[in-house]
């Protein structure tokens, strides 16, 4: 199916012989040299052998054009090390995982989360294992949807869709003033002078001299390995031939009846497969007058006043609380706005809006009905990716 390169630089490949009836090979991956690991392992919990880090996605997911994203182990690693260090911001108070919590897929269970020195983020944290696979939801930095996504399968990071990779938004995070304020040359510097990152940079990079690029293209690594393929929703998917309309055996009624009612009210934006985006930003009515403007802060064009992106739901169970400011706590709160709550504004979806395509759209849903909105929520729970210790906070 997929060849697979040893990474013949990184790896010590030591191999043994037995002499026992039967000839057996044994391959014995050692990353780095003991002198290497004791530095390493002196700080960092991290094993010797290969951390794989590989993506495979199921078959329903290839069927959709998607392809798995190429991970390189050692740039991986040193991106997981990065992401839980507190050097990355100016106090050395914060890290990446600060905000972005492994058991909430990556998200932060506050509507903002606190920066650097004390200061609040202007929009809910965003769970970075909301995403199918990040690689296939955008195209700059090398999107793998086969043929060039259009535009609304494309989707760019930040809730204005501001950053175009994820080193883009990586660079504007450890920069930013609120979240953890580090010139990002001065972070070079800094890590440089840490015997283990000079080893890690030397795995991935082959040279000791770290630079402000390598910084954030590890940290893209590491989030583009962070794939959510493995929910219940999934199993039903693929047992279902990859057709997301068909009842799911292993779903109960109700669930069944959440999936058919989001097919029917919430899928042309947030797509029904939870893999490829539908709709890349849109205004969902939160507001009649938007506080944060959105994207039209970004472009100044007064029909973008509003527009956020529309998020991927992997996960949603994990991450509240909910929409850009949070002001949402529970799945039910966000049923409830859609069903009753949407707000009149001049740029309301038209999918949000009533047939007179003027008014906001009542879905008028019984409690059943939206009971089992929740339920199909709850289905898209990534049990793996929560607990994977390949994700896992790497210092003792
Ligand atoms: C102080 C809290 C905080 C820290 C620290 C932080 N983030 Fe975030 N992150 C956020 C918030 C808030 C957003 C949404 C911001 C926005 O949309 O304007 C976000 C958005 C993102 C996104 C966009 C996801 C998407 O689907 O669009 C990515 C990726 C991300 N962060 C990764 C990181 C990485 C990598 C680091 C470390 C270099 C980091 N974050 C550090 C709070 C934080
Ligand atoms: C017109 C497109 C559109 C439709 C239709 C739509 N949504 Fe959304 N959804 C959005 C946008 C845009 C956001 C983010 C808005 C914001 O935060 O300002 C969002 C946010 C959400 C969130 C919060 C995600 C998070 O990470 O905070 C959930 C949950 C959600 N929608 C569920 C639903 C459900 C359930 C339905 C059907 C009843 C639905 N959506 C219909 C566009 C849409």
């Amino acid at each position: 199916m997929k060849t697979r390169t040893l990474p013949a630089l990184l790896l010590t490949l030591s191999l043994a012989v037995s002499s026992c009836l039967e000839d057996k090979v044994e391959v014995r991956y050692t990353t780095y040299t003991d002198q290497e690991y004791e530095a390493v392992s002196a700080v960092l919990n991290l094993p010797n052998d290969r951390i794989d880090y590989s993506v495979e996605l199921p078959e329903h997911m290839i069927a959709l054009g998607m392809a798995p994203p190429e991970i390189n182990n050692a740039k991986a690693t040193l991106g997981r090390v990065l992401f839980y260090d507190n050097k990355l911001s100016r106090n050395q108070s914060v890290s990446c995982a600060s905000c972005h919590h492994q058991e909430l897929a990556f998200a932060d269970n506050k509507a903002f989360s606190e920066g650097f020195d004390g200061q609040l983020t202007l929009r809910n944290s965003l769970a970075l294992g909301s995403v199918a696979n990040f690689k296939s939801s955008y195209e700059g930095g090398g999107g793998s949807i086969t043929g060039p996504p259009t535009p609304t399968q494309r989707q760019f990071f930040f809730w204005d869709e501001r950053a175009h990779s994820i080193a883009e938004q990586s660079s504007l995070t450890i920069q930013d003033d609120i979240e953890m304020g580090m010139d990002l040359n001065e972070l070079a510097g800094r890590l440089e002078q840490v015997p283990y990152y000079r080893i890690l940079f030397n795995k991935a990079y082959n040279t000791e001299a770290v630079n402000p690029f390598m910084i954030t293209d590890a940290l893209q690594e590491f989030l583009n390995s962070i794939v959510s393929t493995r929910t219940r929703f999934d199993d039903g998917l693929a047992a279902a031939g990859g057709d997301e309309s068909r009842d799911f055996s292993s779903f109960t009624a109700k669930e069944n009846q959440g999936k058919a009612l989001f097919i029917q009210h919430c899928a042309s934006c947030h797509g029904a497969n939870m893999s490829i985006s539908r709709e890349s930003l849109a205004n969902n009515g939160l507001d009649e007058a938007y506080a944060d403007p959105g994207v039209g802060a970004i472009t100044g064009n007064p029909a973008d006043i509003g527009k956020f992106k529309v998020p991927f739901l992997r996960n949603i169970a994990l991450t509240a609380p909910y929409m850009h400011d949070g002001r949402f706590a529970t799945l039910e709160d966000v049923v409830e706005h859609y069903n009753s709550g949407v707000n009149k504004h001049q740029n309301l979806d038209h999918r949000l809006r009533a047939p007179d395509g003027d008014s906001p759209r009542r879905l008028n849903l019984s409690n059943d009905e939206k009971a089992a909105l929740v339920a199909f929520l709850e289905t898209l729970t990534d049990e793996e990716l929560v607990r994977a210790s390949r994700f896992e906070d790497p210092f003792r």
